[in-house]
């Protein structure tokens, strides 16, 4: 049935689900009937606009004026991160308000299909961005105001593995434009281009998509992504398990963000990315070399423990704590069980016992869980995407990365919190990095820890035989090639603050 635009306009008022009266709004375009976003099993659904709408009432959030981006996870198809310096700061700012904005898609217009526009397009801006346009407010930030450059080193990264671009500085911004496809994303980039008529120009991009086939979800190491992010309170209802988060641990100038900001800035959030290669072949490679020794396991399956323990999940995405020794499917894909632990069992020490988890797995450093206590403000909403072509036959072969940039993998990492000191740059460098947490001596998280200096690094618990013995990572896996912090404001703070 072809919708016409009164028939949506209808939709949309039984729906309770209006647009800011004075923002312009793209709700009359052409709207789509199939989803520009995946939805793998495993992975939370969205609430519909019906539910989201209701909820976000009982909290006074206002879905249609956060961006939509911030709030969705890991559910992009093909993502494109245009990085752009802005070149006219003048006619920039009319195009803004007067061309782009209707464009820009909220968080309402993506939780019904019928919604969507044909091409996601949201915008960020980093401090180098905000300066140029005459944007003189302190957002009360200060890893935001410094840039990622400078926080380099206490993440751990080597800047001289960063690309040229992100250690130039001279990125004031960034388009996010995700769709189902490629065309999509670069008819809706050239539109963009020409509005903008040469008011930007590009500084360096990247397009990320899901991985085809039966690895749709899964990032390039083969393991299910998105399965745990926060309910974010009055937006969506909590799975079991799932940690609960005010909406100001992730949007700035909401319940639960306890920094002063500018009253403008309210509902926007911090953008952090970063482009973290991967090299699978030598992942690979490390996990056949030190296949672990559990007793009726073949080898296979004691390599595939070994990756499992490393990362806190089994490829599937069911977690090590609910099935220690043996893959879950079925576990994996009930998003009513697959998030629903907390590291603790009965008659189970959880200060001592590794049996089901080590404690360096990538996912309990990232998310303690209830080993710091169950309720803590640390939390992002990761939000990024796999780049880069599947492992060739040649690389699988020599167990090496390929040196040829094209062939270059790994993830395009997005982290949205209202305080980067608290959100994504405290779990890199105080869990990830920190070889005592959550206990003394345990090692970094063996999938993006870092040693500094960097060399051979040890991580404790991985073997559940011995959890005193130590495994010797002799190289990472995940190279950190730089990145940018960027604030995604408001819709009404794009129309009244950033435009003309
Ligand atoms: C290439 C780099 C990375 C890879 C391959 C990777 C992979 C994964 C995978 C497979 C999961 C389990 C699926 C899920 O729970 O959603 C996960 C969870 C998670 N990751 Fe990463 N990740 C990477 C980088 C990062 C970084 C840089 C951070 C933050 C500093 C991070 C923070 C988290 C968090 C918070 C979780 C959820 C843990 C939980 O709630 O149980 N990841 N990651």
């Amino acid at each position: 049935m072809k919708l016409t635009h009164f028939s949506l306009l209808v939709a949309f008022v039984l729906q309770g689900v209006y647009a800011v009266p004075n923002l312009p709004s793209n709700d009359l375009k052409p709207r789509r009937t199939s989803s520009i976003l995946i939805n793998p099993a495993a992975q939370p659904a969205l609430p519909s606009a019906q539910q989201a709408a209701s909820s976000s009432a009982s909290v006074g959030l206002n879905l249609t004026n956060i961006q939509g981006d911030i709030l969705i996870g890991m559910k992009k198809n093909k993502e494109l991160f245009f990085f752009f310096s802005i070149v006219d700061p003048t006619s920039f700012k009319s195009q803004l308000g007067a061309d782009i904005l209707p464009l820009i898609t909220s968080t309402t217009e993506l939780l019904a299909v019928s919604t969507q526009p044909n091409t996601l397009v949201n915008i960020a801006f980093s401090q180098r961005g905000l300066t140029a346009l005459g944007i003189t407010d302190n957002l009360g930030d200060s890893l935001f105001t410094a840039g990622q450059l400078n926080d380099a080193s206490s993440l751990g990264d080597t800047t001289s593995n960063w690309v040229s671009e992100f250690a130039g500085t001279s990125i004031d911004g960034v388009l996010l434009l995700a769709s189902d496809t490629v065309d999509n994303i670069n008819n809706t980039l050239s539109q963009l281009q020409s509005t903008l008529n040469g008011s930007i120009s590009e500084v360096y991009s990247i397009q990320g998509q899901a991985r085809p086939g039966n690895e749709q979800g899964h990032e390039h190491f083969g393991f299910m992504d998105g399965i745990s992010n926060p309910a974010i309170d009055g937006f969506s209802t909590p799975l079991p398990g799932q940690a609960v988060v005010a909406p100001g641990i992730i949007l700035v100038g909401e319940q639960g963000d306890g920094t002063t900001r500018p009253s403008w800035a309210i509902d926007g959030s911090f953008l952090a990315f970063r482009q973290l290669e991967q090299r699978v072949p030598e992942f690979n490679k490390f996990l056949i070399d030190n296949a672990l020794s559990e007793p009726n396991l073949t080898v296979d399956q004691n390599t595939e423990l070994l990756g499992a323990r490393m990362m806190g999940r089994w490829k599937s995405g069911a977690p090590v704590d609910l099935t220690p020794l043996v893959d879950d499917p079925v576990l994996a894909a009930d998003p009513q069980r697959n998030n629903n632990f907390n590291y603790t069992h009965p008659d189970f020490n959880l200060a001592t016992d590794q049996s089901h988890c080590p404690f360096s797995a990538h996912i309990r450093k990232t998310n303690p869980r209830a080993d710091i206590g169950g309720s803590f403000s640390e939390h992002i909403i990761r939000a990024g995407i796999p780049y880069g072509p599947e492992v060739t036959d040649a690389e699988a072969a020599s167990n090496v990365s390929s040196t040829d940039p094209t062939l270059e993998r790994g993830l395009a990492f997005v982290a949205y919190q209202a305080n980067i000191g608290n959100g994504f740059a405290f779990l890199q460098q105080f869990w990830a990095n920190n070889i005592n947490f959550h206990t003394s001596s345990v090692g970094q998280d063996p999938i993006i820890g870092v040693a500094t200096p960097d060399g051979p690094r040890s991580v404790g618990g991985l073997d559940p035989l011995d959890s005193t013995r130590d495994i010797t990572l002799n190289q990472d896996f995940v190279i950190s090639r730089g990145g940018e912090y960027f604030f995604s404001p408001s819709l009404s703070a794009i129309q009244n603050t950033f435009s003309a």
